[in-house]
């Protein structure tokens, strides 16, 4: 999918990756960006719309649905990662609530405007989503179940000519992992190599250095192996929706 002239919007795009997917959009010429936040945002270009949209608030997911009316592209980047070793179990809801099912959520009440326009909708998910980060491990989970429930999603919406797409992404240089020393790519290149991704039309996307290392693996593997069979058992009703 070619981004110009296209209807985008990005959640938690007041900073890091998704305050760069803001930017790339709107160097690619798309005609709208909604830049969905918790805060307010300020961003001088025109065709950018700030949007309220916490993605575990019920209520705000459901206004941002009404108030835009075309959206051809999803982005669902926000997330939250908690240093955690497994004990405190509100910190893996949190995470959950968050990573899993807010993207889920907010995926679906775009799901209209998305089959309307034969659209993508592209989730933000992590090398940590393949094999757990044990520093990181209820964040581990929440995006595994992400990665999970996005080839659910390829397969039930392929059908009705929407794009899923996964984004695979290594350690970027955010405040996500600021207390972490290792190299990191830049939140801009990311954002160009995910853009490229989805104007190529890959399914998963590796952004990075760290995460292009393991691209051929994933493509070439079992898990994609499998997942290519399994999505021959989408139910007639739902393949047939469109
Ligand atoms: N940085 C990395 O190394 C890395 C690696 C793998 C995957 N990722 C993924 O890439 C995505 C972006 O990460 P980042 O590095 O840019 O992180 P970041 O700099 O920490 O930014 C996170 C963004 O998510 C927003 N957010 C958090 N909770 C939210 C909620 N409930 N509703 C709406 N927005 C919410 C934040 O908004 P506030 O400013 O209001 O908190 C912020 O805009 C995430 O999904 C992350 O898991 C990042």
């Amino acid at each position: 999918m070619n981004i110009a002239n296209k209807t985008i919007l990005i959640t938690g795009a007041n900073r890091g990756i998704g305050r760069a997917l803001v930017d790339e959009a709107l160097r690619r010429g798309a005609k709208r960006v909604y830049a969905g936040t918790c805060g307010p945002l300020q961003i001088a270009d025109a065709r950018v719309t700030p949007l309220t949209l916490d993605v575990t608030n019920a209520a705000q997911i459901r206004r941002a649905a009404e108030d835009i009316g075309t959206l051809d592209v999803l982005i669902n980047n926000a997330g939250v990662a908690i240093y955690d070793n497994l004990s405190n179990l509100d910190a893996i809801e949190q995470q959950l609530a968050v990573n899993l099912f807010g993207v889920l959520k907010v995926t679906r009440a775009f799901l209209p405007l998305l089959k309307r326009s034969k659209g993508a909708i592209v989730n933000h998910l992590s090398l940590a989503a393949l094999a757990p980060l044990p520093i990181i491990p209820g964040y581990s989970m929440s995006k595994a179940a992400a990665l999970n429930m996005t080839q659910s999603l390829r397969a039930l919406l392929a059908g009705q000519g929407i794009w899923v797409h996964a984004v695979i992404l290594g350690p970027i240089d955010t405040d996500m992992n600021r207390g972490f020393d290792i190299p990191k790519a830049a939140p801009e290149a990311a954002a160009h190599s995910i853009f490229d991704g989805l104007e190529q039309g890959d399914e998963e996307i590796f952004p990075d250095p760290a995460s292009q290392s393991v691209a051929e693996g994933w493509r070439a593997g079992m898990a994609k192996t499998l997942e290519r069979q399994f999505a021959a058992f989408v139910p007639p009703s739902v393949a047939n929706a469109a």
